[in-house]
Formats: C-alpha cells, structure tokens, sequence
C-alpha cells in the first residue's frame, strides 16, 4: 500500500515523540462561552465551572488556562504516560490547586468522571480512528454539562485532499526507515527540495508542496510527526462531522474561530449559493470555496434550543478588549472620514461611523484592560460630546441608531478575527500598573526556563526576545527595579546582554545603569500592556 494503512496511533508513539503542547486561545472557555452566549445558550459562568481537555499532552494547555481561572476545576486526560508525567511535574512547580492529570484511554472514559460544562478536544479527533472517534463524540454526550459547550479541531476535506498527496508522499519516501527521528528529517529535507524546485516544473503540485513546507519549516519535530507521519489522519468534511455529532445527539453551536480564512470574494459565493439559506450547508460550501483543510467547531447538547444568527443585542453581557491601535495622529472621531486602527499583524480595521471610532479609541488606551459593554457605550458618547460641545443633542432614534451601528460593527470586527477584537464573559486577574515589586504570571516564569511560548492572562502567547524573557524570572514580587537593574547590569558583566553606545559596547558599570533604565521600565511596560503582570 502507498500511504498509511489503517492503524491506530498508540501512546508508545506519542512517548517516543511527544507532540508539543501549547496554549490555544481559542479553546480558553472564555472565548468558548462568548460564543454560547452569542447564540444564545447560556453557558456556565467560567471561573465557576469544570474543564475537561481531552488528549492534554504535557498540559501545554491547560495549565496556563487552570491559572486565568482558580475558581474552576479542571482535568486533563491522556494516555501517554510521559506526556501525563510532564504535566504532573509542571502543575505541581506552581501554586494551582485546581487542576489534574490521568493517564487514560479515551477508551476508559465514563460517568464516573462527572459533567464538564466545557470539554476541549484540540488536535485529537483526525489522529484516531472512526472507532475512537465515535467514542469520543458518544463520551462527549455523556460528559457534557445540561449547558456545557464542546470544542473539537480536525482536518477537513477538501483541503486535505490537497494536503493528502504530499503526506502519502512523505510516507512512501521514508516507508523503508522506522527510526521515527530519520523519517522527519528525511520528510522534511525532501519536502524542503521539492518545494523549491518543484512550481518550475509542476506548478500545480508545486505550489501544494510549498505550502505544506511553509506549514512545517519552523514547527517542532512531534507536528510534522503526528500530522503528515501518523498511521491515523482521517479527514472529515464539515457537514459529515455535524452529521456524526447529531447521530450522538449532539448539535452545532458555532465556528470557534468566526473569521473565514481564506477570502472568497461576495459575488462568487452569492452565485455558487444561490437559494442555499441551511447555515451548516453554507459552512459546506464556503469550506469548498475556500479548500479548507482545518475546522475548529463547537458543539453542545441537542435539545438546547439555538440561534445561531448572532443577534447584536447578546452583546450587552459581555466585555470586550482590543489590541487594534488607533491612527497615531488621528482626526476628530466626530468627522465622517475613515479611521483606521492598526494591527496586530497586517489586520486592520476602519470606520467612519463616530461612535464606533469612539469605542476603537477607548477600547485601544485602556487595552488589555476588557471593558463591560456599559462602560463602552457611555464612554463613547463622553468621547463624542466633548468633540463636539456645541452639537445639539441627539434624540433617542438617532442614539439607538447609533448604537446599533456601534454593535454590528463590534461583531463585524470580532468575526474579522479574534486578534483584532475579542468578546469575554470576566476579566482575568491581571494588573497594569507596574508595582515597586513587579510579579509575572508565575506560569509566564515557568515558561520562561523552557522553549515554550510565554502565554499571558488572556491565555495568548506573548513574542519575546531573550532580555524580557530572562527579565521575566525574577518578577517574583521579591525584587524592586533597582535590583531588576542590577540584574541587568549582571547580565552586561557576564555576556549574556549586550550593550552599545555608537556601536561601541558600554562597561563601565554607571553608564550601563544609566543606559539600561530606561529599557528596563519600557520592557515592563510592555509586559503590562501583554497582560502578563498579577502584581
Ligand atoms: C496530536 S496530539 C494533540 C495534543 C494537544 N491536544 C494539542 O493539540 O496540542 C494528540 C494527543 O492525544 C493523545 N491521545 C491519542 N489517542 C489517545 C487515546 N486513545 N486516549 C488518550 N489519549 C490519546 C496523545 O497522547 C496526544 O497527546
């Protein structure tokens, strides 16, 4: 056979080579009850509730997310013992009281667990077979809370169709090695050639390959492993998966990511789905518009009664934060030109509309601070009353015109993408002023001694470059800025940072504490602003 045959992957596997753990902000209950309450279920408050990750790895995951929430109570399961180990020995390294690890078959699970009023499955329904999956979706219906919300990811056809060629290749080119470390590498300097040199010759396949490489150039050994060398991969289409979940008596809720990946310009969607107003067959479409290739849905019980047209008015609950910036020299929010906020990344996002752009420039000077939606509204209208003193007042249709503007736009730039604006239902125990004795989120300390991402109280990693990240260590609360100083300085005298003057490198104790001050207070600010100080 060429390719994979059926098998299933087995702890072993995953012991030899563990699939690396991170966080995921878009299976923190926070994001997952915003979206339940946008379709208007009535999801579990979540620091109050439990948590139950399914296929947890090393608890990449879910210990970060176990701190965000001490109220809560949460489990992870997996049946590597070395993953379960690992974890155990993270959590145990920080004050959590709240959070635990059992080796366990998917296989195993059962009632005796309780209910979760929210379960996360990222990264495992594909990677096992139709057998198991069917166990998890039957267990999922078990598990779940009267109210609960269930997260799943999976490859989807059919992008993965796509996809499919290069991994059956990977897996006949190493087909004659079972050293697993000698397959990566070996899959990975093939895929490398080919990419390159491939689109001269084979522009079609080409271009699949080169995008498979940009997927796997700078990921950990244990992704290209369990994603495109596994034995088990079984993509799903979208529908077929809605279809599986309500043979277990469990329905769509929503996309946990709202943003559609791919742009597909109006009309053509409008023409290929003319007559088509099923929302989960749109979904169908829209995933063959786009050869979507990876899904993250959320799931809930099927007797909960649903509507998944987000109605603006659900917004009043919630809280909202963005990491957009406004225009550095911006205009008057009262004039009708376009304002656009910058960033993160390449998102942008304009309005003309006044009170929203009141909302955006409120929204960005307190970030990350998350605003009730009250706050928002009547701090957008101060904005707009002091622009403008001598405006007549506006009557009550003209303000709920306003308003409702104001939450359609809100919507259009959360379904953008979460980056740019998120919704939450509490507000994380962060702080933003920078204390006389500064404290890091003690799991951005521990994250800090290994290679894994730095994740902030919004359960984001946080991009960091070495100083900050060592600089993170010893905000334990126990140092004041002159030692954080004197740190630094220490870190001058032993090589470890690197100060320059002109090109020319400063020694001389005074002059580097002069010189690095400042940066110390900036990178503390910026640490701040990420929502990674608790004191
Ligand atoms: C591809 S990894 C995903 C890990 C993590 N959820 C993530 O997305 O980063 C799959 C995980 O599921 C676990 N797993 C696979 N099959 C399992 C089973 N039958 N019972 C328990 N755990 C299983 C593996 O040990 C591994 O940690």
């Amino acid at each position: 056979m060429i390719g994979p045959g059926l098998g299933e992957a087995s702890s072993d596997s995953y012991n030899r080579i563990p699939y690396p753990s991170y966080p995921y902000s878009q299976t923190h209950p926070d994001h997952l009850a915003a979206l339940g309450i946008l379709t208007g279920i009535s999801p579990k408050p979540v620091n109050k509730c439990r948590i139950l990750e399914l296929g947890c790895a090393s608890g990449g995951n879910l210990i970060p997310m176990a701190y965000t929430l001490p109220g809560s109570e949460c489990l992870g399961i997996d049946f590597s013992k070395d993953a379960i180990d690992k974890a155990k020995d993270s959590a145990s390294k920080l004050p959590l009281k709240n959070v635990a690890f059992l080796e366990m078959d998917f296989a195993s699970l059962d009632r005796s667990l309780g209910q979760f009023d929210y379960i996360i499955a990222h990264g495992i329904f594909s990677w096992v077979s139709k057998e198991v999956q069917d166990g998890l979706l039957s267990a999922c219906q078990e598990l779940l809370a009267p109210n609960g919300i269930a997260y799943f990811s999976y490859n989807v056809y059919p992008g993965w169709h796509l996809y499919r060629v290069v991994r059956d290749f990977m897996f006949f080119h190493t087909r004659g090695s079972s050293d697993n470390k000698a397959r990566i590498k070996s899959a990975r300097s093939i895929i490398e050639y080919l990419s390159a040199t491939m689109p001269a010759w084979q522009p079609l396949l080409g271009q699949i390959f080169s995008h498979v490489q940009g997927q796997i150039k700078n990921s950990q050994d244990g992704y290209v492993r369990h994603d495109f060398l596994e034995e088990v991969n079984e993509p799903i289409y979208f529908m077929e998966f809605v279809e599986r979940a309500n043979s277990h008596d469990l329905q769509y809720l929503a996309n946990a990511d709202l943003n559609t990946p791919a742009y597909v310009p109006g009309d053509v969607a409008s023409t290929v789905m003319e007559g088509v107003d099923d929302d989960i067959e749109i979904e169908q479409y829209m995933d063959f518009l786009r050869s979507q290739f990876f899904r993250q849905t959320l799931l809930c019980r099927q007797e909960l009664p649903v509507d998944r047209t987000i109605k603006p008015g659900r917004l009043t609950t919630l809280l909202f934060s963005s990491q957009l910036t406004a225009p550095p020299t911006h205009t008057d929010p009262i004039s009708t030109e376009v304002m656009e906020f910058e960033g993160p990344g390449d998102l942008s996002a304009g309005t003309a509309h006044p009170l929203t752009k009141a909302a955006l420039i409120h929204l960005t000077t307190v970030y990350p601070r998350a605003v009730p939606y009250k706050e928002l509204l009547d701090e957008a209208w101060r904005t707009l009353a002091r622009a403008d003193a001598d405006a007549p007042n506006i009557d009550d249709e003209q303000s709920s015109k306003d308003t409702e503007i104001l939450k359609h736009n809100l919507i259009r730039f959360y379904s953008q993408s979460i980056d740019m604006m998120r919704f939450h239902t509490f507000s994380p125990g962060f702080v933003t002023e920078i204390s006389d004795k500064p404290q890091a989120s003690p799991v951005a300390r521990l994250q800090a001694q290994s290679d894994l991402p730095i994740t902030n109280l919004y359960h984001q990693n946080v991009t960091m470059d070495q100083f900050p990240r060592d600089l993170l260590g010893y905000l334990d609360g126990r140092h004041s800025h002159q030692d954080l100083l004197e740190i630094a300085v220490e870190s001058v005298n032993q090589g470890l940072l690197e100060v320059a003057v002109n090109g020319a490198p400063v020694k001389d104790p005074q002059q580097l504490r002069e010189n690095l001050a400042p940066v110390l207070e900036s990178q503390l600010k910026v640490m701040a602003n990420a929502a990674l100080l608790v004191a």
